[in-house]
């Protein structure tokens, strides 16, 4: 019985060492996961890496080493990162793991004994670097008769291949797919993107070649020596295979887990996703998962950032410069989530001084020196809100940004966010409470203490995307963390610690 709320990632691919597109949607994932946590669901996330095909195969043949040595060290780098960046996944799958290739195998046999894989031979335009076959249409000679792959950011040569191959028969599922998202107008997120995949399938969708005699580093097809499972039916199959899924029947978590609730992918796996995916799982007798949202790219001067092009920015990088939480609120609050953005070095820097440095981590220092001056450090029980109006006023943003997480909408929830954060920076400037400490000291405390009130709930709609932040801040206003007691002397003193600057100025 589905209990969890089960959210994945695109496995990446181990040819290269990871970027901040990669960061981007495992830090996405993260904050969604950690906003479901807080709002009482039990989560599950899933990352981890895709090891097999000829890409992998050639770059470690480049560094002369087995696919597997040179899987081993990406995959590393990949895992690592996701700890670096406080990104909490709960299973990481590698494609090359024995729970995931017996399982790959099951499937297909289950496929060939239904009818839904068969034999015949592929013959077309194969790009290498993007492991996907192109028809003569789709792939037109150009003016000096070479064929070049259409994927704009690849527009690599062409080889023209002839090969027996698997086949899997994606063109019987059109008809039940365009049902499925008609009847489920949520699987297709966000909603802007549904048109050009419901005209896809209409269309009318060609059988899809899911074995491979030209590559050899890829699980073996059952029964069928020299062949190897194409790449991406391999790859998809993890988000089931890593719950323990088995076609003979359910088994390990996967009845707790899926369907899938959230599959985050980049816009250019969208249509892998949302067409080969749900129809596979058609054929092996298991349900959709209930959404796939796509999100643009990070750009670098107008174009995609992407290991291959090597015009990446190194998360490591900017987090050596600004910090972790930084740089998690700078992705989300820079570009809205589904969109393409220019990554700007320029842009972070702004937006961490005036936004970061200034309007929060100011208003935290202000705000716990002022009860540390003013009021001896004394700390404010539970507000009481017919007093606290300020606090009320934030509490009724509340909604609002729920609604707006919910939706993925991160940015929204940020600016929303940050517009309350400015009304408490506003009220400090028009209540003045320095003066305030000289004429009344009662209406000083009461504010005070509302202020207080209110960034502590600032603190808890934080946290998903800037947790170590959250954390301090809690901390300074004595809100005690729901990872554990704190212990006496960090809380229970009953004192509002003066924080330093969170975000020392850059
Ligand atoms: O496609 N901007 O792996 P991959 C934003 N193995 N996000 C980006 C990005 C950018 N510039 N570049 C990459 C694969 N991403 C397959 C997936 S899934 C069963 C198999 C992110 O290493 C984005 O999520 O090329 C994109 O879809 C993914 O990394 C592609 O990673």
């Amino acid at each position: 019985m589905k209990k969890k709320f089960y959210i994945t990632t695109p496995l990446y691919y181990v040819n290269a060492s990871p970027h901040i597109g990669h960061a981007y949607t495992t830090i996405a994932a993260d904050v969604l996961a950690r906003w479901k946590r807080q709002s009482g669901a039990d989560v599950v996330l899933l990352t981890g890496t895709d090891e097999h095909g000829s890409k992998i195969e050639q770059a470690a043949a480049a560094a002369g080493v087995s696919p597997l040595a040179y899987a081993d060290g990406i995959s590393a780098e990949f895992r690592e990162l996701w700890a670096h960046l406080d990104v909490r996944f709960d299973d990481f799958i590698r494609t090359t793991e024995a729970r995931h290739k017996e399982r790959v195998q099951a499937a297909f046999r289950r496929l060939v004994a239904s009818g839904d894989a068969y034999k015949g031979v592929y013959k077309g335009y194969y790009c290498v670097s993007d492991e996907t076959y192109w028809t003569e249409t789709e792939a037109p000679p150009d003016e000096k008769g070479r064929r070049l792959c259409p994927n704009a950011d690849c527009r690599r040569e062409l080889k023209l291949t002839e090969e027996e191959s698997w086949f899997f028969r994606l063109s019987k599922y059109g008809p039940r797919l365009l049902e499925h998202y008609k009847a489920n107008p949520s699987f297709l997120l966000p909603s802007q993107r549904a048109k050009e995949i419901e005209n896809f399938v209409a269309e009318g969708l060609r059988d899809l070649a899911i074995s491979r005699t030209k590559v050899s580093w890829g699980v073996p097809v059952p029964d069928d020596p020299g062949h190897v499972v194409y790449v991406w039916f391999d790859a998809l199959l993890n988000y089931v295979t890593a719950t323990g899924w088995l076609p003979e029947g359910d088994s390990g978590a996967f009845p707790e887990l899926w369907p899938a609730d959230v599959q985050l992918v980049g816009k250019e796996i969208y249509r892998f996703h949302t067409v080969i995916w749900p129809a596979m799982l058609m054929a092996l007798g298991v349900e959709p998962p209930r959404s796939v949202f796509a999100h643009g790219w990070w750009t670098a001067d107008g174009q995609k950032m992407s290991k291959s092009k090597g015009n990446f920015v190194d998360p490591r990088e900017i987090t050596r410069e600004y910090g972790v939480d930084a740089f998690r609120y700078f992705l989300f609050r820079e570009m809205p989530f589904g969109n393409d953005g220019d990554f700007s070095a320029e842009a972070m820097k702004r937006r961490y001084n005036a936004e970061l440095a200034n309007d929060l981590g100011n208003l935290v220092s202000r705000l716990t020196n002022m009860v540390d001056k003013y009021l001896n450090g004394d700390l404010p029980g539970k507000p009481d809100l017919a007093k606290s109006p300020i606090t009320k006023a934030a509490l009724d943003a509340a909604p609002a940004i729920a609604e707006a997480m919910d939706r993925l909408a991160f940015q929204d929830a940020l600016n929303r966010i940050w517009a309350v954060v400015g009304g408490l920076n506003l009220a400090v400037d028009q209540r003045k409470p320095w003066v305030l400490a000289k004429t009344d000291m009662d209406a000083l405390r009461t504010f005070l203490f509302d202020l207080v009130g209110a960034l502590r709930v600032v603190a808890g709609w934080t946290t998903p995307f800037m947790p170590q932040t959250a954390a301090k801040i809690q901390m300074a206003l004595g809100v005690r963390l729901a990872k554990g007691p704190l212990t006496a002397a960090e809380v229970l003193d009953g004192r509002i610690q003066k924080s330093p600057p969170l975000f020392p100025r850059k």
